[in-house]
């Protein structure tokens, strides 16, 4: 073992307290206890959590080993990473590098692009319920926010959005989430082409695809080969889902280059860490992970909307890692119930208060769940 890694062990067991080190900088024990089957968030207290749309499968094997082969790079400053994670992306995209920017979690470049194309005189158009976070952005930005709702198949209604946007005070930005949180629903590809097409070009599109590595519809399809077309377009994707990077946040916008300089203007440096790009190079590179992790999600979402149906409740059909179940009631006693029976499901959202969105878990988890649901709506 080289110096800077002993010193890294050292500063870890400072940082994280004996127990949180062991498992932080014992790659050995990572390998043999977690990289399998990763352990519950919280395993001592036995609750399930199905609220945040994380990947209950946790990162690949080899995403762990390379996250553990970086700890001697984390003195650095990490330009020369982010490079080689940008080539890697623009190979894997097949577009070029100077189309990406980094960021501390698709969060944070929400929170940048809300930053960068609204406020006080430009409106920010979201549908409604979507992905709240780019809302708080604009609203911070001192942006009005108009939010319109889904249509019927719980889709954008982007006739409507595009109505809003072109109205006398116009819009700086609409958000487009596809597949969309928390209905799990598309956006068809045909209408989302037609949308860009017809939209002015002053007006900046997020199309966020955190979800994309889960749908499979034939109506769905991701637009990051467009961005070269449109010079309006900004494409977000994340690792916190399909890859289990969640807690290491990296997400990554494509667009080009006028509008990534937008972006990335108002942004601290290098806000993504060296062990979180190590670890999505490495994930990247392992397609046979996401492929088994879109598999295992299927199936679990499978039984869990035919586990719901023989208790007699629908579910939106989903192209996502979670389900939107109708509860026939407010859900917020149903949360604050499932809750306390240590299974944590999404919070209520205003707009759709008879839905309970759920993440799919492992088969076990979803188990809990359905059970834990049975016996709060009986
Ligand atoms: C649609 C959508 N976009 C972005 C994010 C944020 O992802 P990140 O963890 O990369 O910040 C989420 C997280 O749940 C999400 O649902």
């Amino acid at each position: 073992m080289n110096q800077q890694f002993a010193l890294s062990r050292r500063m870890f067991a400072q940082l994280l307290g004996a127990g949180a080190a062991t498992a932080a900088v014992a790659p050995a024990a990572v390998a043999a206890n977690s990289i399998s089957s990763p352990k519950p968030a919280l395993p001592e207290s036995g609750v399930v959590r199905l609220n945040s749309n994380e990947n209950p499968y946790g990162p690949s094997p080899a995403t762990l080993k390379a996250i553990t082969a970086a700890f001697p790079l984390v003195w650095r400053y990490p330009d020369e990473t982010a490079d080689l994670l940008i080539n890697d992306l623009a190979r894997f995209h097949g577009v070029g590098n100077e189309l990406f920017a980094l960021g501390d979690g698709s969060s944070e470049l929400l929170k940048l692009a809300a930053c960068a194309f609204t406020d006080p005189s430009r409106r920010l158009v979201m549908a409604d319920p979507a992905f709240e976070a780019i809302g708080f952005g604009a609203a911070t930005a001192g942006a009005e926010i108009v939010k319109v709702p889904l249509d019927k198949r719980y889709s954008h209604d982007l006739a409507r959005m595009r109505e809003v946007t072109n109205e006398a005070k116009g819009a700086g930005l609409v958000y487009i989430c596809n597949p969309n949180n928390p209905t799990g629903s598309i956006t068809p590809k045909d209408e989302l082409r037609a949308f860009l097409d017809a939209l002015s070009p002053k007006t900046v599109v997020i199309v966020d695809e955190a979800y994309h590595h889960y749908a499979s519809s034939s109506d769905y399809e991701s637009v990051i080969p467009l961005v070269p077309k449109y010079a309006n377009l900004i494409v977000l994707r994340t690792f916190s889902k399909i890859h289990g990077m969640a807690g290491l946040r990296l997400g990554y916008a494509v667009a080009q280059p006028a509008l990534i300089e937008k972006v990335v203007d108002q942004g601290a440096w290098d806000s993504v860490n060296v062990l979180a790009m190590a670890a999505a190079r490495a994930s990247l590179a392992d397609t046979e992970h996401v492929a088994v992790g879109k598999r295992k999600n299927s199936e679990t979402r499978a039984y869990t909307i035919e586990a719901l149906e023989k208790l007699g409740y629908h579910t939106i059909p989903s192209e996502a890692n979670f389900i939107m179940v109708e509860t026939k009631r407010d859900v917020q006693p149903l949360i604050n119930a499932m809750r306390a029976k240590h299974v944590q499901v999404g919070r209520r959202f205003a707009a759709m208060p008879q839905h309970m969105r759920v993440t799919i878990g492992k088969p076990e988890e979803m188990r809990a769940f359905v059970k834990g649901f049975a016996d709060v709506t009986n």
